[in-house]
């Protein structure tokens, strides 16, 4: 097992869209235990392989309090979005230190393939339901900055490009 570098906001890598796994190797399988190492180390509760430089539709996620439910999505796809909604404040781990409200449909449908290649349907509400929205944007591209307005994203892209200056 391997810690892996977390990429920060803004640099365009978060910005690059994730291609579909279609084997899953023995690389792959290191690659989502080194990510949820990663995530665990850091300390954090999600992470994407965008978020470690790589454009692959991978997710790690535990939500748990005793970190022993890792969850590996492979190829999630969001199927179903509750209309119900709810505001909740997160944080993410490319963009350290800023907590904003967001928000996010109450409940989702997940389909994803597991670790075993078995193929999941997962209906799921609460913190895993908000947790899945946000480390599935990430595949996409997208961070929960986006979900802010304008001047407020202005902000914190400066302040994260001040944070990595002074501790280079
Ligand atoms: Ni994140």
């Amino acid at each position: 097992m391997a810690l892996l570098k977390i990429i920060k906001h803004p640099d365009p890598k978060l910005r690059k869209k994730a291609a579909a796994v279609t084997e899953i190797t023995p690389e792959l399988l290191t690659l989502a235990d080194d990510m949820l190492e990663t995530m665990y180390a850091a300390p954090g509760i999600g992470l994407a392989a965008t978020q470690i430089g790589r454009q692959l539709s991978l997710v790690v996620i535990d939500i748990s309090e005793e970190k022993d439910q890792p969850l590996t999505l492979i190829n999630p796809l969001i199927t179903k979005l509750s209309s119900g909604v709810v505001v909740n404040e997160e944080g993410c781990l490319s963009v350290p230190g800023i907590y904003e409200e967001v928000e996010r449909a109450e409940s989702v449908t997940l389909n994803y393939t597991n670790s075993e290649g078995e193929e999941i349907e997962l209906e799921t509400d609460g913190v895993l339901a908000i947790c899945i929205q946000h480390e599935l944007e990430h595949l996409d591209g997208k961070l929960f900055v986006d979900h802010l307005s304008r001047l407020k994203q202005e902000r914190i892209r400066k302040k994260l490009l001040k944070q990595q200056k002074e501790s280079m």
